[in-house]
């Protein structure tokens, strides 16, 4: 697994540092509303995790899963909810924690869709911006690190379902997606 990744871009101690930065910022922006935290099924699955533990006020949290139409290198904008909230999110303070905007076409959607589900206020946090390949003008709330485009795993993200469990962000070598 190890041998797959061409270079390292953030290590495991800069992540848990931006992340603690992040749980400080949005604790504060946050008190006294009760924020619901919508993880992003699959990839934001480490970044919520950790997220939510340096967060220092009452939270909830509710998971979705959604998948992008259109063939596997272009997204249409139109998202298909494969699993959706448990919960009401009508005048809920959501805050949808994402691992990676790319295009901004899978997010844009899904805030117009909480929106419309009368949500107080709808705001992004993602781990990962990549600001060069966006189609459509989305811009996170709160952003970790913005990165080049080139495609990373690790941290939750993967390539075929890999590398989800690497504790840091790598490139992964050319050869392995030509194999
Ligand atoms: P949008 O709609 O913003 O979708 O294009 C973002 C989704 O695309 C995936 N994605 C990546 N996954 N490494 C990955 O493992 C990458 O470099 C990458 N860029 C985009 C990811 O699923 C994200 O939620
Ligand atoms: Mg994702």
């Amino acid at each position: 697994m190890y041998e797959d990744i061409a270079e390292t871009l953030l290590t495991k101690e800069q992540i848990q540092k931006k992340v603690q930065e992040l749980g400080r910022i949005v604790s504060e922006e946050y008190k006294g509303l009760n924020p619901l935290c919508i993880c992003v099924l699959k990839g934001a699955v480490p970044f919520m995790a950790d997220l939510i533990r340096e967060m220092t006020i009452p939270i909830e949290v509710d998971f979705m899963a959604v998948s992008s139409y259109g063939n596997s290198t272009t997204s249409s904008g139109v998202v298909r909810i494969m699993k959706d909230l448990e919960t009401s999110i009508e005048g809920r303070h959501v805050l949808i924690v994402e691992d990676i905007i790319d295009s901004g076409l899978t997010l844009s959607y899904l805030v117009e869709l909480l929106k419309g589900r009368k949500a107080a206020s709808v705001k992004i946090i993602t781990m990962l911006d990549k600001p060069e390949r966006r189609k459509v003008d989305l811009r996170p709330d709160y952003s970790g690190f913005t990165i080049p485009d080139a495609f990373v795993v690790g941290y939750g993200l993967d390539y075929a379902e890999k590398y989800r469990n690497l504790p840091y962000i790598g490139i992964l070598k050319k050869e392995v997606y030509t194999r």
